[in-house]
């Protein structure tokens, strides 16, 4: 039998690109939607018939009853906020424990990891990072220094290796100075996702996902972040903990490199950022704010105002080099109707030097624009490709030519409906 391949569906610049929404699209052509990384600072918005659902944890192939969906290992988890996201799924109707499995070795987020969080970010004073407030960063801190708790260790001696836990983050906490929290009702509410997480498949998911590659079944494996927040690959450290790029799809699933197949980088027809960190091409205009508006570029997670610019080529094509993107997905080409003239950063300035790679330091360089005429045309309305104005065609020819690469699908609009594929 033909052994199945693992595709990545992989935002490819800071996050928020719209990847649950193609991998709603996607679905239907896979056996198994699998997460790889990240946690609950991921927020996947999917719209259909009318419908709005924000998912954080659990993959977007739940939508899809015939499917298998895995949380891997690269996860981090927390039970309380898993709690609330599928009970709210399964309210809607959709049935999840016999078809979401959560992987043994995915890493738990305590409580008290979301108290080190801001304890961290406030002992940084002016060089906060802007993270979520999750949790995300002490959890895998913890991995690595490996003293963490995995999803396997709530089926047995839980209670004590918890207490344990806990005791040495408190002790970080105290001598941080950092005392004035109160976790009483959030711990409650934690343990009792620790039950409800009992009910469903805790598994050894990559033997799992190994098995069924091997009767011919194929995974999308769904990304989570964008590769500017990986924590080798992006602007450090202005990133998130865990590893975003195809490499991390291998770690965090526990698949051979040779199950990729297909490797799909979504990036928005202009450029977000929510946090702090470098951001050459940010606009600080009316420009930046229409985009915001018109984009609705408010964080799904912690609704602060998402910074915005014009694409940025030269972090397009470092992270189609580092994850391998054989095909690029353009989403929300409709909020740049109306412009009259649409810019691309093609090169990074400072100080007379101009670069077109990814420089190491990426503070304090200016964004160089090619210029390109607009469209006024509503491509929200739009069905196919033939229907594109011209200087929307002509935008994205300039884009695969300047990244070698096809973009295959376009997303003219917040619904499942609006994606055309070429
Ligand atoms: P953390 O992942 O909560 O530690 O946050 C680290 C950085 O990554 C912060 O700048 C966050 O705003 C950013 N970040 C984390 N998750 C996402 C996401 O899903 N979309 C966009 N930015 C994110």
């Amino acid at each position: 039998m033909k052994q199945g391949k693992v595709d990545a569906l992989l935002g490819i610049v800071f996050g928020d690109e719209g990847k649950g929404k193609v991998v709603d699209v996607f679905t239907p052509r896979y056996d198994v939607v699998a997460r790889f990384a990240g946690g609950p600072n991921a927020g996947h918005t999917i719209i259909f018939d009318g419908k709005k659902f924000v998912l954080r944890s659990i993959p977007s192939g739940v939508f899809d009853e015939g499917k298998l969906n895995i949380i891997g290992n690269g996860c981090v988890i927390a039970p309380d906020l898993f709690m609330a996201e599928a009970r709210e799924l399964e309210n809607a109707g959709y049935d999840l424990r016999s078809r979401l499995h959560i992987s043994k070795r995915a890493h738990l987020i305590l409580p008290t990891h979301r108290v080190l969080d801001r304890a961290y970010e406030a002992a940084k004073g002016k060089n906060k990072v802007g993270t979520t407030g999750k949790g995300i960063g002490p959890t895998y801190s913890e991995k690595a220094s490996r003293t963490g708790l995995r999803v396997g260790d709530i089926l047995s001696d839980f209670p004590q290796k918890y207490a344990a836990l806990k005791a040495r983050h408190e002790k970080i906490l105290r001598d941080l100075d950092f005392t004035d929290y109160d976790i009483s009702e959030e711990e409650r509410l934690w343990m009792e996702g620790i039950d409800y997480m009992r009910q469903f498949s805790l598994s050894d998911t990559e033997i799992e996902i190994n098995r069924l590659l091997a009767e011919g079944k194929n995974v999308l494996a769904e990304g989570a972040q964008g590769t500017m927040l990986d924590i080798d690959h992006g602007t450090y450290p202005f990133v998130s903990s865990s590893s975003t790029t195809t490499g991390g799809v291998c770690t965090g699933l526990g698949v051979g490199p040779g199950s990729i197949g297909e490797v799909y980088g979504i990036f928005k027809a202009y450029s977000t950022r929510v946090g702090a960190g470098p951001f050459p091409v940010e606009l600080f205009d009316e420009t930046g704010d229409r985009l915001r508006e018109i984009g609705h570029e408010y964080g799904a997670v912690t609704g602060r105002n998402r910074r915005c610019g014009w694409v940025d080529l030269v972090a397009l094509r470092y992270a189609i080099m580092i994850n391998g993107v054989t095909q690029l997905i353009m989403m929300k080409s409709d909020v740049l109707d109306g412009f009259s003239t649409i810019r691309a950063c093609v090169a990074y300035e400072k100080d007379g030097c101009r670069v077109t790679d990814m420089p190491f330091d990426t503070e304090g360089w200016q964004a160089v624009y090619q210029d390109l005429p607009g469209w006024q045309e509503d491509l929200s309305a739009m069905t196919s490709e033939e229907q594109f104005p011209a200087s929307f065609k002509a935008y994205i020819k300039f884009l695969e030519d300047e990244l070698h690469t096809p973009i295959t699908i376009l997303s003219v609009g917040p619904d499942r409906a609006q994606t055309i594929i070429r």
